[in-house]
C-alpha cells in the first residue's frame, strides 16, 4: 500500500490561540499509524510552500486521524487557514513507533510543550497504565488536560512560570518521582520505561536522569525535514553508531543511543 494519499480536511479547529487540531479523512484505504509515527502534510498549493511539513499522529478517530499543531511559521500559518472539505496531499505514516514496555514495567511518559502531540496516542494505547509528566511554559500552553487525566494512572504537571502545577522543569519532577517513588509504584514496578518527546534540552535532561538511574527508554526527536523518507539526509542526528536519519531510523531512538 502506497504511503502517498489524498485526504479531506474534516476539521481544523483551535484548541488554544496558538494550537489547532487538524482532522483528516484519507480518500482511499491507508496504513494505520502507530504512536510515535508521523505524516508529511502538504500545505497550500503545489509549489508554495514547496515542502510538506512533518507532524506526529496525535490520535486516530472514526474519520481517519488527527494532528495537533502549533502555529509557528509560514507553513503552519497557512495551515491554520485551510478549510473543511479541502483535499490535501499527505505522506505517511512514516518513521518508527514507540516500542511498548516489557511486562511489569511501568511506562513513564514525559512531554514538553507540543511534544504532547507525539505521546498522546501512546498514553491512549497504554490505557491507564502510564504515569504522565507534562511540562509547558505556562498554564495556557498545557493542552488536552481533561483528556490526559483520564488516560494516565497519574498526571504530573509543571510550568516554567509556576502558573499551573510545580514551578520548574518537568525533568525535575521526573527526577523527584524516581528518587522518591511512592510505595504503590515501588510495589508495582519491575522497572520503568521512559518515553519522552519535547524540546532538545528537556530530552537531554531526561536522558541523563534515565542513564544515571540505569533506566531504559526512548526519545522522539524533531529535526527540520525536507523529504521525510530518508533521501535528502537533511534530518541526521549524531548517535553512538554514527549519523542516523530522524525520518527513517527514527524519530524514536533508545535514550542511550543519542549523542547530545
Ligand atoms: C517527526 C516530527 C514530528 C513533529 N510533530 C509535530 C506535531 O505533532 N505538532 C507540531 O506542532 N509540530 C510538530 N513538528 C514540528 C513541525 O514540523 C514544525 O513546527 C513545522 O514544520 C513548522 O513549520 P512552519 O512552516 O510553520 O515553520 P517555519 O519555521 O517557517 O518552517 C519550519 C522549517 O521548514 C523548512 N522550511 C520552511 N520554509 C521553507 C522553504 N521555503 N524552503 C525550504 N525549507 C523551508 C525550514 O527547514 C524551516 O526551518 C514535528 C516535527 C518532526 C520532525
Ligand atoms: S528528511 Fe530527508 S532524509 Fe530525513
Amino acid at each position: 500500500m502506497s504511503r502517498y494519499f489524498r485526504a479531506e480536511i474534516k476539521e481544523n479547529r483551535p484548541v488554544d490561540k496558538s494550537y489547532n487540531i487538524l482532522g483528516l479523512k484519507p480518500l482511499k484505504p491507508s496504513r494505520e499509524p502507530e504512536p510515535g509515527q508521523f505524516y508529511m502534510i502538504g500545505i497550500g498549493g503545489e509549489y508554495d510552500p514547496l515542502l510538506k511539513r512533518p507532524f506526529s499522529v496525535f490520535r486516530k478517530n472514526s474519520d481517519g486521524f488527527q494532528i495537533l499543531y502549533r502555529i509557528k511559521g509560514r507553513g503552519t500559518l497557512l495551515m491554520r487557514d485551510m478549510k473543511e472539505g479541502v483535499v490535501i496531499d499527505v505522506l505517511g505514516p512514516l518513521g518508527n513507533s514507540y516500542p511498548l514496555p516489557d511486562k511489569g514495567q511501568i511506562p513513564l511518559i514525559v512531554a514538553g510543550g507540543i511534544g504532547i502531540a507525539s505521546v498522546f496516542s501512546l498514553a491512549e494505547k497504554l490505557s491507564g497504565e502510564s504515569y504522565m509528566f507534562y511540562g509547558a511554559r505556562n498554564r495556557d500552553e498545557l493542552l488536552m488536560l481533561n483528556e490526559l487525566k483520564g488516560l494516565a494512572e497519574e498526571l504530573f504537571i509543571s510550568t516554567d512560570d509556576g502558573s499551573s502545577g510545580r514551578k520548574g522543569t518537568i525533568a525535575d519532577v521526573l527526577n523527584d518521582f524516581l528518587t522518591h517513588p511512592s510505595p504503590v509504584t515501588q510495589a508495582k514496578a519491575c522497572g520503568y520505561s521512559i518515553y519522552a518527546c519535547g524540546p532538545k534540552p528537556m530530552l537531554e535532561a531526561v536522558s541523563r536522569i534515565a542513564i544515571d538511574k540505569g533506566l531504559n527508554g526512548y526519545v522522539s526527536l524533531e529535526e527540520n525535514m525536507a523529504c521525510g523518507v530518508g533521501a535528502c539526509l537533511g534530518c541526521v542526528v549524531k548517535t553512538r553508531e554514527g549519523y542516523k536519519r530522524v525520518c527513517k531510523e527514527g524519530p524514536v531512538f533508545p535514550i542511550e543511543e543519542i549523542v547530545w
